[in-house]
């Protein structure tokens, strides 16, 4: 095998392959130009082996074709309307293809770096920065929220909305209200190094949240030992990433020896109807289980798990921890199918097998939820979709 790499390597050396090879299409990024009115322009530049074909689909699951047999690196399209995303494919004469993400009129700050260097100075600065790593900010939530208040970007966190044409609507992940370090309800805590500093106005109050500065060690049902804050860069990735929904780490650190690799996918499709009462229907495709399971490893537990309890090495081959030990609990990763009863359901479920399962993100949101009902043994809405025991109606109709 060593030989055979080193033939190749001697080869490519010796130019004896004329065309370059490459592993695989890479989008190096995507450029858009406002326009005056309703739309804007997109560039898309790439690599790859010619000819290219491009498709662009609102939703990730119909593509239409833009272009076909094209030996440019680099594809634009005119016409896109504003404030709706809009996922570009690009496959070469490989068979191998990419995917990427245009949010018109803006230009996404997280990635395109290749193109557009200057974007680096969004979040850093040289000789006169206010956080650790240069940071224009002196935490990573404060910098992150001075763009995800709703001022430089569509997605408002706080108030858990995103922009549409001319209206806001709510978001899949929900809010995290002022993330303040004062003055929110008992069930919240926002650590002071984790406050936003944005003087936006906040209208939504959440009854619970992924509170933020929490010690990671401290998620129920999970075996993390880090003793580090939960923040945002916990979730996600502030450079981007190619390979995941919304940026979400390919990777978590769980323990100084276990990390679990992440691949979440998933497509936004922007619904002014609001048809799944969101302003962004979220087509959840695969990976998310994981993703949540990084840090609560226990609630991964496969079908039969309410009836025969947790087993005892968690998805995906975590030890279990004390905690759950002799618990019974409800399964995910499952089809909506009980005692030979099939169920249908308004929540999201993830579909990438070609059967519709049970996800974390089928009842919680990931961020926050402004639904009532506390559980009356552990004093919190829980994160959930719905008022409370709404969701388990959603689906057994009792
Ligand atoms: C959206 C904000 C944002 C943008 C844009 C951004 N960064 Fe960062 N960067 C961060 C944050 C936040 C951290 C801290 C990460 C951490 O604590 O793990 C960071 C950390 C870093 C680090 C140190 C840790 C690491 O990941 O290697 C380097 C180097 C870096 N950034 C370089 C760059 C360069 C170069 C650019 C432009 C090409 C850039 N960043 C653009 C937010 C940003
Ligand atoms: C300089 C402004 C700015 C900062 C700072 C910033 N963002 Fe963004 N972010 C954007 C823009 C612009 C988009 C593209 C979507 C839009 O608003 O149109 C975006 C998109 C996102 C998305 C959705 C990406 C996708 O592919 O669907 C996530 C998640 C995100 N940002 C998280 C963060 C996090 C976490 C931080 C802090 C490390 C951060 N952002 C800091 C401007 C910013
Ligand atoms: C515990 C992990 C976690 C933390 C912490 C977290 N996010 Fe997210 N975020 C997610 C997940 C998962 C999604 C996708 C949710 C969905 O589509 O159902 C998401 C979605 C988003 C989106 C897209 C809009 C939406 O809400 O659906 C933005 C923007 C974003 N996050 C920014 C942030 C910022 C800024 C912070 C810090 C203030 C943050 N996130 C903290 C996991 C997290
Ligand atoms: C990086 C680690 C991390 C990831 C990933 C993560 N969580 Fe958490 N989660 C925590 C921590 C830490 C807490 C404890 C802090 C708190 O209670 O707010 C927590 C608490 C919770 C709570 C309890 C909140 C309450 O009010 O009792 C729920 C529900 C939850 N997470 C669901 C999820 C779901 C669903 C996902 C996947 C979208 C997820 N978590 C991903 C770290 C994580
Ligand atoms: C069928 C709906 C449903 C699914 C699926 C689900 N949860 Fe929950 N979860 C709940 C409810 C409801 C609560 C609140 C406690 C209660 O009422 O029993 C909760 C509570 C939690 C809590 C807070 C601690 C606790 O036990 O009360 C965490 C953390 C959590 N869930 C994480 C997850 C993760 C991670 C997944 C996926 C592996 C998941 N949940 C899947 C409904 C669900
Ligand atoms: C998205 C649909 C869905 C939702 C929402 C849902 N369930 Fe379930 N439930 C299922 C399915 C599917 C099964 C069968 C799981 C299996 O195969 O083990 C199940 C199994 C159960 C069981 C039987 C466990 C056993 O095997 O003995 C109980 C009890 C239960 N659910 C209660 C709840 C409660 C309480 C809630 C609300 C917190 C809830 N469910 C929400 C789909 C759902």
């Amino acid at each position: 095998m060593k030989i055979l790499l080193k033939l190749l390597a001697a080869a490519v050396i010796l130019g004896l392959f004329s065309v370059p090879v490459y592993a695989g299409v890479k989008i190096d990024g995507v450029i858009i130009d406002p326009g005056e009115g309703a739309t804007s322009a997109a560039t898309v530049y790439y690599q790859g082996s010619p000819p290219f074909s491009v498709y662009r689909s609102l939703d990730g699951t119909q593509w239409t074709t833009c272009a076909a047999g094209s030996s440019e690196n680099y594809y634009t399209d005119n016409d896109l309307d504003n404030y709706y995303n809009y996922y570009f494919k690009i496959s070469d004469s490989t068979g191998s293809y990419a995917i990427t993400a245009a949010y018109p009129p803006n230009n996404n700050v997280h990635g395109s770096f290749r193109l557009n260097s200057s974007l680096c100075a969004a979040c850093h600065v040289t000789h006169s920065a206010s956080g650790g790593y240069l940071l224009v900010q002196p935490t990573g939530v404060a910098l992150c929220t001075t763009c995800h208040d709703g001022t430089q970007s569509k997605y408002d966190v706080r108030n858990g909305k995103v922009r549409l044409e001319d209206t806001y609507a709510d978001t899949s992940g929900g809010p995290f209200g002022p993330l303040a370090s004062s003055g929110q309800p008992v069930e919240i805590v926002v650590y002071e190094a984790y406050s936003s500093l944005s003087t936006e106005p906040v209208s939504i109050l959440p009854t619970s949240i992924h509170n933020l500065g929490t010690f990671i060690s401290g998620a129920p049902g999970g075996i993390s030992d880090r003793g580090r804050g939960l923040g945002c860069i916990d979730c996600h990735d502030p450079h981007g990433n190619t390979s995941n929904f919304r940026n979400l780490k390919t990777v978590i650190e769980v323990t100084y020896d276990v990390s679990v690799n992440i691949d979440f996918q998933a497509y936004a499709r922007t619904d002014p109807d609001l048809t799944g009462g969101y302003g962004e229907d979220i087509y959840y495709n695969s990976g998310s289980i994981y993703f949540c399971s990084a840090c609560h490893s226990d609630y991964a537990q496969a079908a039969g798990s309410g009836a025969i309890g947790a087993t005892t090495t968690q998805i995906p081959g975590l030890a279990i921890s004390a905690q759950s030990t002799n618990k019974f609990m409800h399964a995910v990763n499952t089809p909506l199918i009980f005692r030979g009863e099939y169920y249908s359901s308004s929540l999201p479920l993830e579909t990438g097998t070609g059967v519709n399962v049970v996800v974390c993100l089928t009842c919680h949101q990931a961020h926050g939820t402004f639904k009532t009902g506390e559980n009356k043994i552990t004093g919190s809405t829980a994160l959930l979709r719905m008022d409370r025991q709404g969701v388990c109606e959603e689906c057994h109709k009792k």
